[in-house]
């Protein structure tokens, strides 16, 4: 599957061959990567793996029957692999997609996929040159209810968008000791939102498209290990609408999005996981607006979006169909983090390009 071979016949009906990967970095995260796929999955499977510290891993590697390497740049080289799969930390992330797609291979990034916008979209652009599929992680867009707000809102039935609310908050902050690369500043620029609040970002953006205004704080209030943990901020979409999102990492877990429409309101959100399965709807009855609505609860039934994204991915390798691009959201994302941190430490609103 790698750059400047013939597309597999049986890709060119449509029909998928199974993508070899390799898991770069497996901590906690790559783990769980590979858990939602090994032997479950007829479209990915995960053969080979590269991590910092491989005696962390070595029993985990065994029982997937995944074959450790000596160093990324050994994957990057390996001619049974298809596609690297990316769980490092924060920083390392653009240089790795550029290394992938200049070595011709296909590569699944976790978010965020970049720090900064600039880096973002050349590591997308090297990808493009290169002939590779880029995907990111931002799973929340496999969430049922999460598309199910999207169509309401393709087929008039939620209105005009006017504004969305979001927060996603645990404790983070006191998950890792004092040095982990998760509190380092160049890691975790404002506080919970390169962990948690780009992933309420992204489901924003999927919602009520680009982000063109950004005015933000962040503050270090419980601890002093080197982030912050109490970041908020008002939003402005391109569209018109308004939204305003927090992301606290030194309180109990939550996450919640409320969708505010011409016709009535959505909403998501779970305490006890991170994922939502319910969705609230509270509409306006036209006929009698004075009449005092109740919610309604839809669930839908649970899903991994791990293996969805994954097998999205592979997909997509198989149809040679771009995923991330240059000028896409997962690019633009990181632009709107770039604006968050600059607007907290100016103290001023960010216009974005
Ligand atoms: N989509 C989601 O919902 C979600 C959830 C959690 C995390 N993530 C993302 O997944 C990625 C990995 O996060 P994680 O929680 O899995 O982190 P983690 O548990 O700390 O794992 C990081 C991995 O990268 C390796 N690594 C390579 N170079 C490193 C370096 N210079 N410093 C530190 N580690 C290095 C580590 O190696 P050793 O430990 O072997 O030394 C480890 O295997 C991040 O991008 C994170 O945002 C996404």
């Amino acid at each position: 599957m790698a750059r400047n071979t013939c597309v597999h016949p049986m890709a060119l009906l449509g029909i998928q061959n199974m993508i070899r990967a390799a898991i770069i970095g497996m901590g906690v995260w790559g783990q769980n990567l590979v858990n939602s796929v090994q032997g479950l999955s007829k479209d990915i499977q995960f053969v080979a793996g590269a991590t910092r510290t491989p005696a962390k891993a070595a029993e985990f590697a065994a029982k997937h029957n995944i074959r450790m390497l000596d160093s990324y740049e050994a994957a990057l080289a390996d001619a049974a692999i298809d596609a690297v799969v990316l769980a490092t930390p924060h920083s390392m992330h653009t240089d790795q997609i550029v290394a992938a797609a200049k070595a011709g291979k296909h590569v699944f990034c976790e978010k965020p996929l970049g720090l900064d916008h600039a880096s973002t979209k050349r590591a997308a652009e090297a990808a493009a040159q290169h002939n590779v599929i880029l995907g990111v992680g931002y799973n929340w867009r496999y969430q049922p209810a999460l598309q199910e707000i999207r169509r309401m809102i393709d087929d008039g039935r939620l209105g005009k968008v006017l504004h969305i609310e979001g927060n996603f908050c645990g404790p983070s902050a006191y998950r890792f000791p004092k040095g982990h690369w998760r509190h380092a500043s160049d890691e975790s620029p404002a506080g919970g939102m390169t962990g948690r609040g780009v992933h309420v970002i992204d489901a924003m953006m999927y919602l009520a498209g680009p982000i063109d205004r950004v005015t933000a704080q962040s503050k270090r209030l419980a601890q002093d290990f080197g982030s912050d943990d109490t970041t908020s901020m008002l939003l402005h979409f391109a569209g018109g609408s308004t939204g305003y999102l927090g992301t606290i990492i030194a309180t109990a877990e939550t996450w919640r999005m409320q969708v505010f429409g011409s016709n009535g309101w959505v909403e998501v959100g779970d305490v006890s996981h991170l994922h939502t399965w319910n969705l609230t709807t509270c509409m306006i009855d036209r006929s009698n607006v004075t009449n005092k609505q109740k919610p309604v609860t839809t669930s839908f039934p649970e899903t991994s979006t791990e293996r969805a994204e994954l097998e999205h991915f592979a997909l997509c390798i198989s149809k040679q169909q771009p995923l991330v691009t240059p000028e896409g959201d997962a690019v633009r994302n990181a632009a709107v983090l770039e604006a968050i941190i600059r607007s907290s430490t100016t103290h001023s609103t960010v216009q974005l390009g």
